[in-house]
């Protein structure tokens, strides 16, 4: 029987065995490249929370984990461009190697504002991780340095990704019947 979740889902466009093999891929190259250099994975939540449990796992270097919470969305599926902070960083990242590890990239608005915002605070580098990149829709001069997995430009939930906050815990990347948004 499905779930009162599944029974919203229209598709499937990344199964959870992919996520699972992908993110095996980038945390190995993760290690390659901060091996010694004791990273900061920072996540931005809510989004990044299931991604990054699972990313820190698949790299296995001696690291540190912190998170920023901030918001741009305002429950619509259009970004409002306005990124706010509402949970600032809780330590000193002078001069540390971040790995920013978000959700999806898609305007590039939040990315693009918090890397400003890391440099100024001090960071040493930062590498941009992100499970999902939408570059269709980008409006900000931002890439990341690693991507799971590239979107077409349709709005997608599970594995962190929300709609309206509900679908967070959906093990699978999927996109939504469109009778859901009419509710
Ligand atoms: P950006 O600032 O436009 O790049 O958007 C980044 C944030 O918007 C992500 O961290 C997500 O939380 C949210 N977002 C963008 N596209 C989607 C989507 O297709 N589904 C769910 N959330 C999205
Ligand atoms: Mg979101």
């Amino acid at each position: 029987m499905k779930s009162e979740m599944e029974i919203d889902i229209l598709k499937i466009l990344v199964t959870e065995e992919q996520i699972k093999a992908r993110i095996a891929e980038m945390g190995e190259e993760l290690y390659q490249r901060f091996e010694g250099k004791n990273p900061l994975f920072l996540g931005v939540l809510k989004g990044s929370f299931v991604f990054m449990s699972d990313l820190v796992r698949a790299c296995q270097v001696k690291s540190d984990v912190e998170f920023i919470a901030v918001s741009s969305y305002e429950n619509a599926t259009a970004s409002s461009g306005r990124v706010k902070i509402v949970h600032d960083i809780q330590q000193d990242i002078t001069g540390r190697n971040l790995i920013v590890v978000e959700d999806i990239l898609d305007s590039g608005s939040t990315l693009a504002f918090l890397s400003e915002y890391f440099k100024t605070r001090g960071a040493a580098s930062i590498t941009i991780v992100t499970l999902l990149d939408k570059p269709s829709r980008r409006i900000k001069a931002i890439t990341a340095d690693m991507a799971g997995f590239v979107v077409p430009d349709e709005f997608v939930v599970g594995y962190g990704l929300d709609y309206c906050q509900q679908y967070r815990n959906v093990p699978y990347i999927g996109v939504l019947k469109p009778e859901v948004y009419s509710r």
